[in-house]
């Protein structure tokens, strides 16, 4: 197994990207030290009466970290810390004597009313805090960054069917700052910050850039990419898009897995998967009896709308083959059913 004898640390651990990080890295044989902000490391069987008492003493959660206990693997080589991405020094243990670091925590929030402090200080102090922790670190060959293709696309350049996006793309914070483009703007400048700190610091540095990550979620708790194709299945949100970009979760943990052991990998990788309304109209038409789409000509075999083109090259250079958008649907459609999110 690649994770024998080696240790790693995922910064948000509770999260629902995290989350499969966490297991595949338990899977390959590593010994993971998970943040979370509130630990809650309890046997299964203790949490029932356990979390009647935290519910009523403190804000602590299980639901954060049942899931992660739970993990094979995780009795013997997983290790919960607390930690918060606006306390400085908060890393520090969880970081020292790791090979590598993955670090995902920063807060995902799309709504209009999110206010940009509640998203930039986290994001960006964040990552100064975790990368200065590594810095502390002589022990740890490469950070991991989950950065997004908020951080790409977004600079108010056409996004026309001629349009090939990739790696060499950056958001522009005044544009997004203009357009109230609050969380593209904290994922652009916590980027720029890893960048520069890497660099000031000599450390070894890879950031991912995912499109909207789906896929089942293992965490009880519905985070927010997970829960648009619940509004999408549920008919709260239309299908109205020329064209979704989603990748399958455990694609996106696999892809943070071999953007630490590839040692050739270096620098910005786009991880996205499009897929055209009318396909997803297919897709998701005969399970959900609510699916509402804006466009009747979503039920031809058209877009549209042109959508525009992103590279794969950098991609394919970790070895990944996505898997299909309808198998990545499906299965968050059974499992947002298993776990009550929907009773069609
Ligand atoms: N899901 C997507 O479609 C997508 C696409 C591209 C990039 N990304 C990026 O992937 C990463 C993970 O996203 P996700 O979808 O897995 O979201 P998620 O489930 O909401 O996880 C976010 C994690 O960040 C943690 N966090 C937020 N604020 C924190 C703070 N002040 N201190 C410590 N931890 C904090 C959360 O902790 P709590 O559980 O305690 O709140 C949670 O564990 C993020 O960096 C996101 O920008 C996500």
């Amino acid at each position: 197994m690649s994770g024998e004898g080696k240790v790693v640390a995922v910064t948000g651990a509770s999260g629902y990207i995290a989350s499969w990080l966490v297991k595949l890295l338990l899977e390959q044989g590593y010994t993971v030290r998970a943040s979370v902000r509130d630990p809650y490391a309890r046997k299964p069987m203790l949490n029932v009466i356990i979390s009647l008492f935290y519910v009523m003493h403190t804000t602590a959660d299980p639901r954060k970290t049942e899931h992660l206990v739970g993990l094979d693997g995780a009795r013997e080589r997983l290790k919960l810390f607390k930690a918060n991405l606006l306390e400085e020094g908060s890393f520090d243990a969880l970081v020292e004597g790791c090979d590598g670091v993955f670090h995902t925590a920063s807060p995902v929030l799309l709504s209009a009313h999110a206010q940009p402090e509640e998203l930039i200080e986290p994001a960006v102090k964040g990552t100064l805090n975790v990368l200065g922790s590594c810095a502390k670190a002589p022990s740890l060959k490469r950070v991991v960054i989950t950065s997004s293709l908020a951080s790409v696309v977004c600079n108010g350049k056409p996004l026309t069917s001629d349009t090939v996006v990739d790696e060499t793309w950056y958001s522009d914070p005044v544009y997004c700052e203009e357009n109230k483009l609050h969380y593209p703007l904290s994922k652009t400048l916590a980027e720029k910050v890893a960048w520069d700190f890497a660099k000031e610091h000599n450390i070894d540095l890879v950031t991912l850039h995912p499109v909207v990550v789906i896929g089942p979620p293992l965490q009880p708790i519905l985070n927010l990419s997970v829960e648009f194709v619940l509004n999408l299945l549920n008919g709260k949100t239309a299908i109205s898009e020329p064209n979704y970009r989603f990748v399958d979760v455990r694609d996106v943990a696999l892809a943070h897995v071999k953007a630490f052991e590839i040692l050739s990998a270096n620098g910005r990788y786009i991880l996205d998967g499009m897929v055209p309304n009318y396909e997803l109209f297919k897709i998701l038409h005969p399970l959900s009896p609510g699916l509402v789409t804006l466009e009747e000509k979503c039920k031809d075999d058209k877009p549209f709308a042109s959508a525009y083109n992103v590279s794969q090259e950098k991609a394919k250079s970790l070895g990944i083959s996505y898997t299909p958008v309808e198998v990545s649907l499906k299965d968050t459609f059974e499992s947002l059913r298993e776990k009550k999110f929907i009773s069609f």
